[in-house]
């Protein structure tokens, strides 16, 4: 038995947002969710997430998960928001401790801001399964572009999150803290050792060379002509490449505000005494 899958995507972060179920039981989980935020404004909302939430009711699934596949940072994850409407467990990889360590100093996070993960339900070992339904859902640790990524798989399908993106674009950068190329090579070997014809459905799409939003693709498909990972790349020659493109790339508009709110579990920081919820920006840190 495989799940079905349904995907939005976000223009105004390039995310795609995976809702994947079991269609006999109609349980569902929710992958890599997006709160709208405009950085000019501070202002967010849940326009993207409410699209969610209508297809869910719509189909009269039952939310059992809300995933995430690492802490991003180029969006703000709407899980605590799709938990409060849809119910669910808000999971992530058990490396986030890790991740909470590296960002609690660079944002100087108030000292009870624990870097053990506990601000969400569930954190994912390397190789834990949970059930969708009646589909056994497997957690893969894939470090690289994150220290804490996970890739879930689930059935045919496998949703991974930032390690590889479509053939023609490649890979995910490894040059955010705790990132590692040589790493991220050895997750995407994993990930490509599953069987070929996995249904593999990304985190990110850009549309390049002027094609359409695209974010399923297959195991076969990336093996043959993924332009950063097909079969007969080295992995030396992989890290190689990936460090010296990294370079070039600037960073990306939400990194500051996604990162301070998705290593809460999607929460915002404490109020202040005035009753807002301030975000930081660490000046010359980063
Ligand atoms: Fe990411």
């Amino acid at each position: 038995m495989n799940p079905e899958v349904k995907t939005f995507f976000d223009e105004a972060t390039f995310t795609a947002t995976h809702v994947v179920w079991d269609p006999k039981t109609r349980r569902a989980a929710i992958v890599d969710s997006v709160k709208d935020y405009d950085p000019s404004s501070g202002r967010s909302s849940t326009v993207s997430a409410d699209k969610v939430i209508g297809f869910v009711t719509d189909l009269d699934l039952q939310v059992d998960w809300i995933l995430e596949t690492h802490v991003h940072a180029d969006h703000l994850t709407a899980a605590p928001y799709l938990k409060g409407k849809l119910g669910g467990r808000i999971g992530i990889g058990a490396r986030i401790d890790v991740v909470q360590g590296v960002f609690k100093k660079v944002f100087n996070a108030e000292d009870d801001f624990s870097t053990d993960g506990r601000q969400f339900d569930h954190l994912f070992e390397d190789d834990e399964t949970f059930a969708i339904g009646e589909l056994e859902a497997r957690v893969l640790h894939t470090p690289g572009h994150t220290p804490a990524c996970v890739t879930y798989v689930v059935g045919d399908a496998a949703f991974v999150g930032d390690t590889l993106f479509m053939p023609d674009f490649g890979t995910a950068r490894c040059d955010f803290p705790g990132g590692d190329a040589r790493q991220l090579f050895r997750s995407i070997a994993k990930i490509l050792s599953l069987p070929p014809e996995t249904r593999l459905f990304l985190c990110h799409d850009y549309a390049p060379n002027g094609r359409g939003y695209e974010w399923e693709t297959t195991v076969a498909a990336e093996r043959e002509r993924n332009i950063h990972v097909r079969n007969g790349v080295s992995e030396d020659a992989f890290v190689q490449m990936r460090n010296a493109r990294d370079k070039q790339l600037g960073m990306p508009v939400l990194i500051l505000p996604s990162v301070q709110v998705n290593m809460r579990a999607g929460e915002l920081p404490p109020a202040e005494d005035n009753g807002t919820h301030y975000l930081k920006i660490p000046v010359d840190a980063l």
